[in-house]
């Protein structure tokens, strides 16, 4: 957790979001609609990304943006990369949000799937960073954001392909993070997110197993956290707040104890009920 700072201003601000065609990234777009920065907006799936251009046009965006990238390929994020700083200018605020999750146990996953799921949670962080971050260190001005997941902190049975994903995304993030401070860059700040479960759809059929203790998120709740956190520059943010304590005790408790109290809290079985599928392009 990090002290309440100001929030800072993003008016003008190119903000790029990666999977705005739904869910958080749909709903962070809107929120940078209304705080005056310039949109541009990335998904695999061109309809549900104009029609968050379209919403965001409604809420009264001032410039949005909208290309239909395939965030698998690392050749088209280089090819919209360049598109973008030549149409719209250099982005200001990157934000890693696109994921897929197969929610298959590992040995059920096709071979095909795990890469994808690599390509799309990971890789893409790699190759945006590339493509973006050089500007940002030039000017010292920038920010990082990256949609992890709670799965990139802990382990959970039949998701072996998604918490790699994210464990690697957050490593990313951090080890990035550290070596903007290595370079002096300060900067270019990073925002580092790991939610527990959004009711999006992503993963529909799942439930928390003790709702009290470690409630799911509403969609428009969760949103609103991670536009505040980029605004106050906050480089962690974990929600909902008891993963903190989860999280705390995963690193000092022996690993028999780990594993009784991942039983307990619902690790072994969160998938059991999953009936999400990968959304089409
Ligand atoms: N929903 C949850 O419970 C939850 C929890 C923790 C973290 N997250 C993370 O939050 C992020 C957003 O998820 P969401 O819940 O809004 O789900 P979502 O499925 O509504 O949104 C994901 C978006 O990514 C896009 N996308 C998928 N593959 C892509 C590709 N190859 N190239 C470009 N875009 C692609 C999809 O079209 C979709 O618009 C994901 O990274 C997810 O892993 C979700």
């Amino acid at each position: 957790m990090t002290l309440l700072r100001r929030k800072k201003n993003v008016t003008g601000e190119i903000v790029l979001i990666t999977g705005a065609g739904s869910g958080i990234g749909r709903l962070m777009a809107l929120k940078f609609a209304h705080l005056g920065a310039v949109l541009v907006l990335w998904d695999v799936n061109r309809e549900g990304n104009k029609e968050t251009g379209r919403l965001a046009k409604e809420v009264g965006a001032v410039s949005i943006h909208t290309y239909t990238c395939d965030c698998s390929k690392k050749q088209e994020i280089y090819e919209y990369a360049d598109k973008v700083k030549k149409e719209v200018g250099d982005v200001s605020i990157l934000i890693n949000n696109a994921g897929i999750v197969s929610g298959k146990k590992f040995l059920d996953c096709p071979d095909s799937l795990v890469q994808k799921t690599i390509e799309v949670n990971t890789m893409a962080h790699f190759w945006t960073y590339k493509a973006f971050l050089p500007a940002m260190i030039a000017s010292n001005h920038g920010h990082l954001v990256s949609i992890a997941s709670s799965a990139g902190l802990t382990g959970a049975s039949g998701l072996a392909d998604y918490c790699s994903t994210k464990f690697a995304a957050v490593g990313f993030a951090e080890s990035i993070d550290v070596e903007m401070h290595a370079l002096k860059k300060t900067g270019v700040k990073t925002t580092i997110v790991c939610p527990y479960l959004i009711h999006t759809g992503m993963f529909d059929g799942c439930r928390s197993k003790w709702p009290h203790l470690i409630p799911s998120l509403d969609s428009e709740y969760a949103a609103e956290m991670i536009v505040n956190a980029v605004l106050r520059e906050q480089v962690y943010l974990i929600m909902p707040r008891t993963l903190y304590i989860v999280v705390a005790l995963k690193n000092i408790l022996p690993v028999k104890m780990i594993r009784l109290l991942e039983n307990y809290l619902g690790a072994f079985n969160f998938m059991d009920n999953f009936s999400g599928c990968l959304k089409k392009d």
